[in-house]
């Protein structure tokens, strides 16, 4: 039997680790320059948190949470996203008393039973943020500029922000009402979901993605016509913080999102370059100022987001550099235990990645493993070079070498590898 990953579950091998360590390590600095911490939570939860925190009505939890029993019989779901689980966390440790605003992070793995194609995946992995404890539209405005110069900082320059506001939860109800009534009457020319939808969940119907329902959103009522003086003024002043900041943005009228627990702002921020395809947002959020107390915390509001990272290693393309590599090759006994004291230094001295050849191999055999590593530079010691306390240093580009004296090895590899990004951070 050949086994295979699971369909929509994808291996990511060595080639393309440099891609996702560059994009991880460029988040980390970026959040923890916000003054964001980060919170790791685990991969599995019991079900009814999602159901209750995403909403019983939601494609997600309808169609694609991951459930199963374990051995007691306890109903557990494989995450579908980080905020239920984020808030779940912050009630269970009190994290108000410690981080009366938190800024919390985190990275991760997160699953859904959705059709697999370019962009979707069934395991996938977001970088997200959630801020809780802030009601100021203050906060929204730093969670979307956060976001949009952690997507220049990875390299991206063609997306949009699409934004939106629910309204609070009467507004939303409000809403609700004044799209039901739209829809009623539209029944024939809706699918079987959003049939059902007018009853059970009628904003989920304007994320709908089937043509003939979209059709109908044109008409359909404008939310943030409908919002309370409050709900308004918070909306009004997020534009006006965002325009000031030269964040570009556009207001989406009919941007809900596919969870039940926003209220207030939304927003997506969609790829508008090449790479993409169908499946163009970069990143999603919005402001879920009932959800701390709908999962039994304290009344506190809170705006966070999260960006898919395949979606974002997928829109950059293109290789990432890794640190320069150089290998060592040796012949013989005393040569090798020179290699390994050699490398030790290289490795201490200069931020490099050094690999020795430990095989025993020939001469010829080692220069072709180092080739296929992609090393720059090779240093070759064999019983000759012990003689005369020198090593030999090979282009391996150019395939030239010289023979340089022990002690200036280091010297002579920093030379080769174009000196000045190599010193070792101290
Ligand atoms: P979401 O819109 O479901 O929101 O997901 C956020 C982002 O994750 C999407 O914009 C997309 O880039 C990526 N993503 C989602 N599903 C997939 C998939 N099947 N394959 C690849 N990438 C995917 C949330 O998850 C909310 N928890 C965001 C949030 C945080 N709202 C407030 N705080």
């Amino acid at each position: 039997m050949k086994y295979t990953a699971i369909r929509g579950m994808e291996d990511i091998l060595p080639q393309d680790m440099p891609k996702w360590q560059r994009i991880e390590s460029l988040a980390r600095k970026h959040l923890e320059s916000y003054g964001c911490a980060e919170i790791r939570t685990p991969i599995v939860e019991e079900t009814s948190l999602f159901v209750r925190g995403i909403g019983d009505g939601t494609d997600i939890v309808t169609k694609e949470m991951y459930t199963f029993s374990d051995r007691k019989g306890r109903s557990l779901t494989l995450r579908p996203e980080g905020t239920a689980s984020v808030v779940r966390a912050f009630i269970e440790h009190s994290l108000q008393v410690k981080l009366p605003e938190a800024r919390l992070y985190y990275l991760g793995p997160m699953f859904r039973s959705e059709r697999p194609q370019k962009g979707r995946q069934r395991q996938f992995h977001q970088i997200g943020v959630e801020v809780i404890g802030m009601n100021s539209p203050y906060a929204d405005a730093e969670v979307i500029i956060q976001l949009s110069r952690m997507l220049e900082l990875f390299g991206l320059k063609d997306f949009m922000v699409k934004l939106n506001s629910l309204g609070c939860a009467g507004d939303k109800e409000k809403f609700a009402e004044s799209l039901r009534a739209y829809f009623k009457g539209k029944e024939e020319a809706l699918c079987d979901d959003c049939k059902t939808r007018i009853t059970r969940n009628v904003l989920r119907i304007l994320d709908c993605k089937k043509e003939s329902c979209r059709a109908l959103f044109g008409g359909a009522p404008d939310v943030s016509k409908q919002l309370c003086p409050a709900c308004d003024k918070h909306f009004e002043t997020l534009k006006k913080i965002l325009t000031g900041m030269g964040i570009r943005f556009t207001v989406a009228k009919h941007l809900v999102r596919g969870l039940d627990y926003y209220t207030q702002t939304v927003f997506e921020v969609v790829h508008t370059g090449e790479g993409l395809g169908s499946q163009d947002a970069l990143a999603a959020g919005g402001r879920y100022d009932n959800l701390v107390k709908d999962l039994g915390g304290p009344a506190l509001g809170a705006v966070g987001y999260a960006i898919g990272v395949e979606r974002v290693i997928m829109a950059l393309g293109g290789a990432v550099e890794s640190r320069p590599l150089v290998g060592i090759v040796t012949m013989g006994d005393a040569a090798a235990i020179a290699g390994i004291k050699l490398a030790d230094e290289l490795r201490r001295n200069i931020d490099i990645r050094v690999v020795t050849d430990i095989r025993e191999a020939s001469l010829k055999s080692q220069l072709r493993t180092a080739d296929s590593y992609g090393a720059k530079a090779v240093l070759i010691i064999g019983d000759n070079e012990l003689g005369k306390n020198v090593v030999c240093i090979r282009n391996m580009e150019t395939k030239e070498q010289e023979d340089v004296a022990r002690q200036t090895a280091i010297e002579a590899v920093k030379k080769l590898l174009g000196n000045k990004e190599l010193k070792k951070a101290s």
